[in-house]
C-alpha cells in the first residue's frame, strides 16, 4: 500500500483565449455549468478523492479564482441577517471545513509541466493529484480522481486517466501506448504529446486527471520545451516510464471537454438534465426550444 494523496494541483494560469470575449474579465475556470463554476466541480472531485490541500497555480491577473475561495464576510453577514440560510450554506461550503487553498503564481506561461513544477514547494515529497478543470467528468458513482487514487494507493504507481478518442483527434492530446489492460488499468509503454494521427502510437488519450509520485518534480526540472515550445508534463512522464511503472486508467464516467464551446454546451445540457431541482424544467425548456426552432425552420 502506498500513501494516500492529500494534495491536488489545479493549473489555472491559462488565458482562456477560446472563450474571449467572456474571458477578458472572467477566467475560464469561473464559467458556470448550471449553478457552479467549473473550478468548483474540479475541487469537489479532489475533496471526494481525499485531498485536503488544494494548490492553485495561477497568474497575477487572475484574482477571481482566489476571491472565489476566500471567505466573503460581508456577503455572509448579509445573507445571515436576511435569513437566507440556504444561500449562506452554499457560500460557506465552497470549501468545506478542514480543506485549505494555497495559491502559487506561475510567473511565465511556460506550459503545463512548468505549472505543475511551480507547486513543488507546497507538495513536497508525497504523491499528489493534478486536476485540469477544463476536463469535467460526470459519474453517478465515485468521481474519476477517487477511482484513480484508490488504484494508486494499492499499486504505488503513478496513474493517468485515459479515454479513447477518434484517431483524427490525437493531435489535441497526450497519447499513450500500453501493454494491454487488466480491468481498468494498463501499464504505459510510451506517451507522447499531441502526435499527428499518422504517428500516434494509439488513439488512447490522456484526460486531465493525474496521480503522480513526487519523482516527477526532478524529472520536470530536467524537461526541455517540447510540443508547442512548452514544458510538457507528458515529456516528464515519458522520462518516468524508464524508471518506474506508470499506469493508464480507464475511468468510469463521461468527460466533457469544457475547453471548447461545444463541450461547455454539452456539459451544461447534461448537468441541467441531471439536476435534482431543475431537471424537469430543463427538459421542458429544451423541448420547447427544439420545437420552436423546428417551426421556424419550416417557415
Ligand atoms: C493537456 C495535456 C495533454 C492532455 C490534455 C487533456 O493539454 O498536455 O496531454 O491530453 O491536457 O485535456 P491541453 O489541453 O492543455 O493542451
Amino acid at each position: 500500500m502506498a500513501a494516500r494523496i492529500r494534495k491536488a494541483v489545479f493549473p489555472v494560469a491559462g488565458l482562456g483565449t477560446r472563450f474571449l470575449p467572456a474571458t477578458k474579465t472572467v477566467p475560464k475556470e469561473m464559467l458556470p455549468i448550471v449553478d457552479r463554476p467549473l473550478i468548483q466541480y474540479a475541487v469537489d472531485e479532489a475533496i471526494e478523492a481525499g485531498c485536503d490541500t488544494l494548490i492553485f497555480v495561477t497568474n497575477r491577473y487572475k484574482h477571481a479564482v482566489a476571491d472565489y475561495f476566500d471567505k466573503a464576510y460581508e456577503l455572509e453577514q448579509k445573507l445571515e441577517r436576511s435569513g437566507k440560510l440556504e444561500q449562506l450554506e452554499l457560500v460557506r461550503n465552497v470549501l468545506p471545513p478542514g480543506v485549505r487553498a494555497v495559491f502559487v503564481t506561475q510567473a511565465e506561461a511556460l506550459g503545463l509541466g512548468h505549472a505543475v513544477l511551480c507547486a513543488k514547494p507546497v507538495v513536497g515529497d508525497e504523491p499528489f493529484a493534478v486536476v485540469l478543470p477544463d476536463d469535467l467528468i460526470w459519474n453517478r458513482g465515485p468521481g474519476a480522481l477517487k477511482q484513480m487514487a484508490d488504484a494508486a494507493e494499492v499499486s504505488g504507481a503513478s496513474v493517468i486517466a485515459v479515454q479513447d478518442v477518434p484517431r483524427e483527434q490525437t493531435g489535441s492530446y497526450g497519447i499513450v501506448a500500453t501493454d494491454g489492460f487488466a480491468a481498468r488499468q494498463g501499464r504505459i509503454r510510451a506517451i507522447v504529446e499531441k502526435p499527428s494521427p499518422e504517428v500516434a502510437p494509439s488513439n488512447l488519450a490522456v484526460v486531465g486527471r493525474y496521480v503522480l509520485n513526487p519523482r516527477i518534480f526532478a524529472l520536470l526540472e530536467n524537461t526541455t520545451p517540447g510540443a508547442g515550445g512548452e514544458i510538457q508534463l507528458t515529456d516528464a512522464i515519458a522520462a518516468m516510464l524508464t524508471e518506474e511503472a506508470v499506469n493508464a486508467y480507464r475511468f468510469q464516467g463521461t468527460r466533457f471537454d469544457c475547453g471548447t464551446h461545444l463541450g461547455l454546451i454539452e456539459a451544461t445540457i447534461r448537468f441541467a438534465l441531471d439536476h435534482e431541482v431543475l431537471s424537469d424544467s430543463a427538459r421542458q425548456l429544451m423541448q420547447n426550444a427544439l420545437s420552436e426552432l423546428g417551426v421556424a425552420d419550416l417557415e
